[in-house]
């Protein structure tokens, strides 16, 4: 799964369990007890019961998502609700040790994980109100609609549409010249009223039709009604709830021997000096982020005009494409250096072929095993839900591991397209991850840090979605277009979606970390001054206090972690190029086809074997053959 609202679910048990801390060295010992034995023992019996609890609290959820009925929900979270409780026994077993006394480095690399990340710290009454704030929070958010541009507010009153009583709206002008451009594939935008997905009253939501008026409508108005309308109907909501939550989290890790809630979140990397690393990682791709913007901002022009925007200004938040203007590849239309050359779609030839969502997950299970890689149990095939059901189900793309090392899933509404072809290989390589890291003990069954689930398995998808591949599966015809023109284009949607929201997805923990550290006074100013210092974009009306726009960003408020997401970026075009040097490419980058290569397979599989058993630092070695530890973003930029 991409950022998504869910995007963290198939990894959200383990959060429950794992935890984590910066190095052995600053690490604070609670506990004395320097016995051994006594301690295998505990993560013998650890291992088993979290194992157990993970399954059940996985299989509850996988029967909510696929299946949403009121019963699903409260047993679901009963699961939790248990689990919650073995977390604090558990963190009490643990933190009775003294941990730095230990000699076995992976028993202590264990011990370390289940003391760490937690909050089991705080007494019992603060523990809950915690929990109950965050799943408030999630609640108030999810809940938030709004009514369609130029629509009164909802009035309760009114029928509903449909109903013979129901005055139509005001209909949109359709002489509006941005419905003019009709001969554009992008260009398939309709306005609300006319289309039958859209409701007619005031129950927008975020997903789908906030986002798709976003990535769809080029009527500057309405984007800045809709900007605007999801910020009131979120921020000031969760503004309170927000302040006590810094509050609790940053007293759990005062008591779990960090100095703040940020620092707690960023011992997971293991790595003291995050901070400056992250840093230098975003001034090497600054320049580039920086021509990027200063391209999409005369097209912008172009489009909008300098009433709108200034010529060498910031950009306005709202014009993007998407919400937070963190992923551009919505507004490709406005940007195509080559509009008289395709996009590299191939959609089209799918269907023509007769591809089903079966096919396609066979031929991403192809993809790994012809590399040398793991063939998916007949558990998969049995139990995943590959299409959309005909019950109320969440339908966003995830990948399952129900630690029992028989079950794995995928969920996901697929339907034949290029875009989903590119994610049903992506989820597969999460399965993969599960697969090879099965061996593991519980707590060592996920990444070597919060970035690798998400780094590997994009570092797949880089070798589906390109065009030596696509051509090689017989999908892509390239003879009758410029291939330099096709390529020009493909790269422009790769930089609208990974250059572009490198800024964002590294302020976004930025700003966070400043809040546990300095607190939350001027929270949203900070929030504008770090999207205008790092991302160049500034918000299309004033802002104040009473706003609180990071609260329109769902992993804020549903404390979620979020740097992983700027690191995985990154560390997957660093993989990718090293997979491709592995299969013995010598090309471009972006014409590196891993197909069919078991050197490629070996490498990715012995990252994928080790899980959380070491760190990161000692994968990227294995992965570069000695020549660094570090997280680059050269093979990005190139
Ligand atoms: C959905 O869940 C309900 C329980 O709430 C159950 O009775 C029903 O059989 C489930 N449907 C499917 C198709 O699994
Ligand atoms: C805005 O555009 C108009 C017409 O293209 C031009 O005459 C005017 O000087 C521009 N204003 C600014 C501030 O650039
Ligand atoms: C089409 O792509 C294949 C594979 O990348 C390449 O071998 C071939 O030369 C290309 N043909 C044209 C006309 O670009
Ligand atoms: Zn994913």
């Amino acid at each position: 799964m991409y950022d998504g609202k869910s995007s963290a679910l198939w990894h959200l048990v383990l959060i429950a369990f794992c935890t984590r801390h910066a190095s052995a060295d600053d690490y604070v010992s609670m506990g004395s007890n320097t016995n051994a034995a006594e301690a295998m023992q505990f993560l013998r019996e650890y291992d088993r019961e979290a194992s157990g609890m993970c399954y059940r609290v996985t299989t509850a959820q996988w029967k909510f998502v696929t299946n949403i009925t009121e019963q699903n929900r409260r047993r679901m979270n009963e699961e939790l609700a248990l689990s919650s409780k073995f977390e604090r026994l558990s963190w009490r077993k643990a933190a009775a040790f003294d941990i730095t006394r230990l000699s076995d480095p992976q028993a202590r690399r264990q011990l370390r994980k289940i003391v760490q990340a937690s909050r089991a710290s705080l007494s019992d009454d603060k523990f809950n109100e915690l929990q109950k704030l965050i799943t408030e929070m999630k609640e108030i958010y999810n809940s938030a609609k709004i009514c369609p541009f130029g629509q009164k507010p909802y009035d309760p009153h009114v029928p509903k549409v449909g109903s013979p009583a129901t005055a139509p709206p005001e209909p949109f002008p359709l002489t509006h010249p941005h419905y003019q451009l009709n001969n554009h594939p992008y260009q398939h935008y309709q306005p609300y009223q006319d289309n039958p997905e859209f409701p007619n009253y005031c129950d927008m939501q975020l997903d789908p039709e906030i986002s798709r008026i976003l990535a769809h409508s080029r009527i500057e108005s309405e984007l800045l009604y809709v900007w605007k309308s999801f910020r009131d109907q979120t921020g000031p909501k969760l503004r309170d709830k927000f302040i006590r939550y810094v509050e609790l989290a940053n007293e759990a890790a005062v008591l779990a021997g960090f100095r703040n809630a940020g620092e707690q979140m960023r011992a997971a990397y293991e790595e003291p000096s995050l901070r400056e690393s992250v840093e230098e990682v975003y001034n090497q791709v600054a320049p580039l982020y920086k021509q990027l913007l200063t391209y999409v901002r005369r097209r912008l022009l172009q489009r909008y005009g300098n009433h709108t925007l200034r010529p060498d200004g910031p950009l306005p938040a709202h014009l993007l494409g998407n919400m937070w203007a963190q992923n551009w590849k919505s507004i490709m239309d406005l940007v195509m250096p080559f509009p008289t050359s395709p996009a590299l779609d191939v959609t089209s030839e799918l269907l023509r072929q007769g591809y089903t969502p079966l096919r396609m997950f066979q031929l991403g299970e192809e993809f790994f095993t012809k590399m040398g890689m793991k063939p998916l149990p007949p558990e998969f095939w049995r139990s995943s839900v590959l299409t959309r059901p005909r019950r109320p189900a969440q339908c966003s793309a995830s990948a399952w591991d129900f630690c029992n090392r028989i079950d794995y899933r995928i969920k996901q509404c697929t339907e034949v397209t290029t875009q989903d072809l590119v994610s049903t290989h992506h989820e597969l390589a999460h399965i993969q991850y599960y697969l090879q890291y099965a061996d593991q003990p519980q707590l060592f069954r996920d990444g070597a840090n919060p970035a690798f689930h998400e780094a590997l398995a994009n570092a797949a998808t880089l070798s589906v979605y390109n065009m030596p591949h696509l051509y090689r599966l017989g999908l892509y015809n390239n003879k009758s277009h410029d291939s330099y023109e096709v390529g020009m284009n493909f790269l422009m949607t790769m930089a609208l979606e990974k250059v572009a929201y490198l800024p964002f997805a590294f302020m976004v923990d930025q700003w966070r970390w400043s809040v546990f550290e300095e607190g939350v006074e001027n929270m949203n100013e900070r929030w504008w001054q770090m999207k205008l210092r790092y991302q160049g974009v500034v918000p299309p009306l004033k802002r104040t206090e009473e706003d609180f726009d990071p609260g329109a960003k769902y992993h804020i408020i549903s404390d979620q972690e979020y740097l992983k997401f700027f690191l995985a970026t990154v560390l997957e075009f660093q993989v990718f190029e090293q997979l491709c040097v592995a299969a013995g490419h010598a090309e471009h980058l972006h014409l590196c086809d891993l197909h069919r290569s078991r050197e490629a397979g070996r490498l990715l599989g012995e990252l994928m074997q080790a899980g959380a058993s070491k760190p990161a630092g000692e994968l990227l070695r294995t992965l570069t053959r000695g020549r660094t530890d570090k997280i680059s973003p050269e093979a990005l930029v190139k």
